[in-house]
């Protein structure tokens, strides 16, 4: 019965869940957490999916896999590049049935920096994992970069070799499920939220295209180097995680009112072209300092802060100016290991203790 209990828990859930504001669906971003349903639950008529993706997922279905690989690449590394700050990038409760939420609460809709880099990485982490998948041989519809299989330059030693990665589909791919048909995005009503969004996915996949780098690989008597094999690859996610959360910093705020086409909001900027690899949001974001519920912000309280740090980490930032509380932490650990003859290591327990400091 857990299995009905669970398929009705979807279904109300499906139901409820109230249209998205700028119209660009995030939901599917909750097969990035670990939490959200038991994996064996994944086919594409899973809740998470709007219905056009499930309709992509139809055609696709290989490609389910790798949806939620990417959605778990990007949760994580949006965790792991904001957990100094006091936006952590909280993902929240997987959502019950009567209490339909979107994933990171109400920061996914907020028009905000943080909106733009939730949309970015997601949409790059997409791109990262569908193209791995390519790499490994697992897809018919795209494989290694053939067309670099031979050149390269005699003269200077080396030559293609191996698998590049061709990201051509991955890019396909990730805008397909992610950006949908290209819609009239002039007027109102949340149309500039969504061409916001829209743009973000694009910088993120093209952060993937930019950071491409070449890796080669030596062969010659005893390591001389004298011939290499190189082939294209991506960049490792945590590189294209940071080069976003540098965007994010420099992110562009746009004007609200779309008519034509996006414009920055600074008066005497409105003629200068946006690139299409910036991040651009709307709004200025809350402090994120006292928890709100409605908001899916769950404040700083509580938090580890760094005594000694200036930066976001430390606690007269990161406290919002509250203070912190100090724990003294006692640490057991074995230590002064000694191998003896023969054959076992002899430790001895070593305690320290550290103060760990936290929000109030
Ligand atoms: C490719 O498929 C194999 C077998 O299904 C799987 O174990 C592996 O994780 C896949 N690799 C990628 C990158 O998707
Ligand atoms: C887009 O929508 C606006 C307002 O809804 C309308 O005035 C305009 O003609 C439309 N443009 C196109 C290309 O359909
Ligand atoms: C706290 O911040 C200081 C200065 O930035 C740094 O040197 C130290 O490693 C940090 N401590 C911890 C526990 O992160």
């Amino acid at each position: 019965m857990e299995g009905a209990g669970l398929a009705l828990r979807w279904a109300l859930w499906a139901m409820l869940l109230t249209p998205f504001p700028g119209g660009v669906h995030g939901n599917w971003m909750w097969l990035g957490v670990p939490s959200f349903g038991p994996p064996e639950k994944l086919g594409c008529a899973h809740a998470a999916l709007s219905g056009r993706q499930r309709d992509l997922c139809k055609k696709k279905p290989a490609l389910l896999g790798s949806v939620r690989d990417g959605a778990r690449l990007a949760v994580r590394e949006c965790r792991r590049q904001f957990r100094h700050e006091r936006w952590d990038c909280p993902v929240g409760a997987p959502p019950a049935p009567h209490d339909p939420r979107p994933p990171f609460g109400h920061q996914l809709g907020s028009g905000t920096k943080e909106t733009a880099f939730i949309y970015a990485v997601t949409a790059a982490g997409l791109v990262h994992s569908v193209t791995r998948s390519c790499s490994a041989g697992n897809m018919t519809e795209c494989s290694c970069d053939t067309s670099l299989q031979n050149g390269g330059s005699a003269s200077e030693g080396w030559h293609w070799g191996g698998c590049s990665d061709d990201i051509q589909y991955g890019m396909w791919f990730s805008r397909k499920f992610l950006d949908g048909p290209t819609k009239n995005l002039t007027g109102k009503d949340g149309k500039g939220l969504q061409a916001m969004n829209l743009h973000n996915n694009e910088a993120g996949r093209q952060a993937v295209a930019k950071l491409m780098s070449v890796d080669c690989r030596c062969h010659g008597v005893s390591g001389s180097c004298a011939v290499k094999t190189c082939w294209r690859t991506m960049s490792p996610f945590e590189k294209i995680g940071h080069f976003l959360k540098d965007k994010y910093e420099n992110s562009i705020q746009i004007s609200e009112k779309v008519k034509k086409k996006m414009r920055r909001k600074e008066k005497d900027q409105q003629k200068v072209p946006i690139p299409k690899d910036e991040l651009l949001y709307m709004n200025k974001s809350p402090n994120y300092c006292v928890e709100d519920r409605r908001l899916g912000i769950p404040g700083t309280r509580g938090r580890e802060c760094n005594r000694t740090s200036e930066g976001a980490d430390g606690c007269n930032l990161l406290c919002c100016g509250r203070g912190y509380n100090t724990h003294v932490v006692r640490h057991v650990e074995r230590c002064e290991c000694k191998f003896v003859w023969c054959c076992y290591v002899r430790c001895r327990r070593c305690e320290s203790m550290t103060d760990v400091h936290t929000c109030k």
